[in-house]
């Protein structure tokens, strides 16, 4: 089996080598990540990109949803975060309504960087205003379609998109127009496999999955899930990676290769 620990050049990674992963056809692997010591060990085994997701608000903070958390909580946990890494990549999330216009988009997103050490930032939806309005200023941008957990409110519960062709058409318009808008990453959360791949074979940023199949060019998943330490249900496209580990340093690598080989997800994790 291959060993992928890429962490052997301690150069911090860029959005031009994550473009040249996909270019390449190697996975990019991505985990959640909200501290300093979780960093350092998910940075050493070479996991290529940290989010430092709102997923904070429901693992960290204990809520419901990711609606509570606040600009400052990411702005902490960036720091954290990026106080200890040496390689990976580090996306930040825009709460929610923190976006609710460009310029909010434009503020918000300057204390992720400059405060918290993020080198993008994501926001959740098709939201081509405000995706355009910060790359024009140098603000590097994650798109994020599929599940949009902040808009759990309007959907009424976590639950697959894009089975209906209509909302799949309507998904891949809104990745190309994301793209189009300058936009260097996306995020495609809990949507068909079939769906994910045609996202990710149309555009030419890197594609990153967390439900959504084997095809994507890179997967993510929430730490917490994958160590089976989170207080809500695991959801069904998450793994426990733990079990059968020797400890957490194994069970992340464990994710790392099994992202870089294609052997996760599997089938299982998918639909
Ligand atoms: O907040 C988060 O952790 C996320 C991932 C689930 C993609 O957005």
């Amino acid at each position: 089996m291959n060993s992928y620990s890429s962490n052997d050049t301690l150069k911090p990674l860029s959005i031009t080598d994550l473009a040249a992963m996909k270019q390449q056809g190697e996975k990019i692997s991505c985990l959640t990540a909200y501290d300093a010591s979780f960093s350092a060990l998910i940075d050493r085994v070479g996991v290529d990109m940290m989010l430092v997701g709102d997923s904070l608000g429901m693992v960290i903070q204990g809520h419901d949803t990711t609606l509570p958390v606040a600009l400052r909580d990411i702005v902490y946990h960036t720091r954290c975060v990026s106080n200890a890494r040496r390689r990976a990549f580090i996306v930040a999330d825009l709460p929610f309504m923190t976006y609710a216009t460009p310029l909010m988009a434009a503020k918000s997103a300057s204390k992720l960087m400059q405060l918290g050490g993020a080198q993008m930032v994501k926001l959740e939806g098709a939201r081509i205003d405000c995706v355009s309005f910060l790359v024009n200023q140098g603000i590097p941008v994650c798109g994020h379609l599929g599940l949009l957990p902040q808009s759990i409110n309007q959907l009424g519960s976590y639950k697959v998109q894009g089975r209906e062709q209509a909302e799949a058409d309507q998904m891949l318009v809104d990745a190309l127009a994301l793209q189009q808008a300058g936009a260097g990453l996306l995020v495609v959360e809990c949507v068909p496999a079939s769906l994910a791949k045609d996202i990710s074979s149309q555009l030419t940023i890197p594609v990153i999955g967390i439900g959504a199949g084997v095809d994507c060019d890179g997967q993510v998943l929430v730490l917490y899930d994958m160590l089976n330490i989170g207080t809500i249900k695991r959801p069904r496209f998450s793994k426990d990676f733990i079990s059968g580990a020797a400890n957490i340093e194994a069970a992340i690598q464990a994710y790392h290769q099994a992202v870089k080989l294609s052997l996760f997800p599997t089938d299982e994790h998918s639909y």
